[in-house]
């Protein structure tokens, strides 16, 4: 097996679970069930959060990892977070400190991904993952994430 059908592989029951994470009595626990499979199954992910769009922000909903980060409310256009959400297109940030769009949460993040949630209207929010790895996202990660955004957005459309 060659490394992205391994890849893919062991993501597939991840989705499985963030699938049945969305049937939870509520929003806000069925979020918080969800960043909390991703940041559990992937030693590299250190920090998940998800972003919901209000008007002209970005709000934090849910988030798994160590510490509460200070960003809980990112106007759209700031950040990474915020860029992600103004294009509607991932961004893939290798090296945080190369970027200067970069708004810093956590002393060790080294790098970070921002997948966008988006619905039939356009962006609902994004799922944004800091690592304290180096280059730690792989189009593999992408992919998967990207994935795991499309159920998230058809949840999140029933409401
Ligand atoms: N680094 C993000 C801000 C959110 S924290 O990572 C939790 C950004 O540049 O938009």
């Amino acid at each position: 097996m060659n490394r992205s059908r391994q890849a893919t592989a062991t993501r597939e029951p991840v989705l499985h679970d963030l699938q049945t994470a969305l049937k939870g009595s509520s929003r806000r626990q069925s979020v918080q069930s969800f960043v909390r499979i991703l940041r559990d199954n992937f030693s590299s992910y250190s920090w998940v959060g998800v972003y919901l769009g209000r008007g002209d922000h970005l709000v934090l909903e849910a988030y798994a990892g160590g510490a509460e980060t200070e960003h809980v409310s990112i106007p759209i256009g700031q950040g990474i977070c915020g860029a992600a959400a103004r294009t509607g297109e991932t961004i893939v940030v290798p090296d945080v400190s190369q970027d200067p769009r970069y708004l810093m949460c956590f002393p060790s993040t080294r790098s970070e991904i921002v997948v966008p949630v988006t619905g039939r209207k356009g962006v609902l929010g994004e799922i944004d993952i800091d690592s304290d790895k180096l280059a730690a996202f792989s189009p593999q990660d992408k992919e998967f994430l990207e994935e795991a955004a499309r159920l998230l957005a058809t949840y999140l459309e029933k409401d």
